[in-house]
């Protein structure tokens, strides 16, 4: 059997890929041994069955060594554009001298990384794995899955079901969220408002995070990584997605078109919506499309559609008039 790491899967994203992993395979008659890269011991995680391993990114040879064994590393660090680059440049040269075989980067998006700046570390990693692979035969993927679909959480009042209580949840919308921090990103849930890009008919993947993770776990097990494992939960426009909202909700929303222009005067004038204003723009011209490899590999695995979701997160819920308020068309709100 291999050893899988995981670096970075304390918190958000990572997280629930790993409860998801050790879901998986609980139920699986071949499981994988997963180890958790940390940089601080995280004993409520080791309880899982993890075993973790303690690292510093500054520290070359402790690093090896916590390598030493690995065959898959698979990378979900977060956090800033900082450690972005730091820790997984850190991770790379590693990679190549104890050995690993399979290295995914923390991708986790759209089609490329070259026009948001926020992304210019991975696009920076990605070109050191890949000097690595070709000079060692490591493979290396990018896991592609669009936006997560979680976006459209934020603010529900259902409660929790059997999944989040198996996780720990506090509540629905955290279940929901699957460890994404709540913001308003584009559409509004609670205000009723949506600050498109462009005319909001570009199509988009939209994928929740546990088939993100479930389409991993079943991708550590193909003979051959390709270098992009492009995923898809569903594609839908913003269009589509507010069509079935007002539905659900029972309600019209505000919305408000914004053309290229105007986005990219935005990301010029206000530094807080730099991210927000490129990935609208990218968008627009067409990085929400991903590839459906996983998908065609396991047509088994069914993932969650948009209207599933939201049907699961917003029917019932009570929500007021819409209204655009102050404007919080991008904004973290907890
Ligand atoms: N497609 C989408 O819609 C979408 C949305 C959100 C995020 N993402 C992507 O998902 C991935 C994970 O993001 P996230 O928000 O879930 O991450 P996060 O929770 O902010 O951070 C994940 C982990 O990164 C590690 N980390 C943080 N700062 C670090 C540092 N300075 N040096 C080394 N490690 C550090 C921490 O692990 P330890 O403390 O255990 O070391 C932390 O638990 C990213 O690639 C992100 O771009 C995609």
């Amino acid at each position: 059997m291999v050893i899988v790491a995981l670096a970075g899967a304390a918190s958000g994203f990572g997280l629930t890929m790993l409860r998801t992993f050790l879901h998986l395979n609980s139920k699986s008659t071949t499981p994988h041994e997963f180890v958790l890269l940390s940089r601080s011991d995280k004993p409520e995680l080791a309880a899982l069955g993890v075993e973790v391993r303690t690292v510093d990114y500054t520290n070359h040879a402790q690093l090896v060594t916590a390598l030493k064994d690995i065959h898959t590393l698979l990378s979900v660090i977060g956090g800033s554009a900082q450690a972005l680059k730091d820790a997984q440049l850190a991770l790379v040269a590693v990679a190549k001298e104890a050995g690993v075989k399979r290295f995914a980067p923390s991708e986790y998006a759209g089609s490329s990384n070259e026009t948001i700046a926020l992304y210019h570390p991975k696009a920076e990693v990605w070109t050191a794995a890949k000097a690595v692979a070709q000079e060692t035969g490591m493979e290396v993927t990018s896991f592609q899955c669009g936006i997560f679909m979680s976006t459209f959480a934020t603010g529900t009042t259902k409660r929790v079901t059997e999944v989040g209580k198996r996780e720990g949840a506090k509540n629905g919308e955290e279940e929901a969220l699957a460890g994404l921090r709540p913001w308003n990103f584009v559409v509004n849930m609670r205000a009723g408002t949506a600050d498109l890009p462009g005319d909001g008919t570009a199509p988009i993947v939209w994928t929740e995070m546990r088939d993100i993770a479930t389409f991993v776990y079943r991708a550590l097990s193909l003979d051959h990584w390709p270098e992009v494992l492009g995923m898809r939960g569903d594609v839908k426009s913003y269009r589509d997605m507010l069509s079935i909202i007002e539905r659900v909700q029972g309600r019209r929303f505000l919305v408000k078109e914004n053309s290229l222009d105007v986005m990219r005067s935005q990301a010029a004038g206000d530094p807080e919506k730099v991210f927000y204003n490129q990935v609208r723009i990218a968008l627009v011209e067409g990085w929400g499309i991903v590839p459906a490899t996983p998908n065609t590999a396991f047509p088994d695995v069914k993932p969650v559609s948009c209207e599933e979701f939201v049907e699961q997160w917003w029917r019932g819920v009570e929500v007021a008039e819409a209204s655009w308020g102050e404007d919080k068309s991008f904004m973290y709100t907890g």
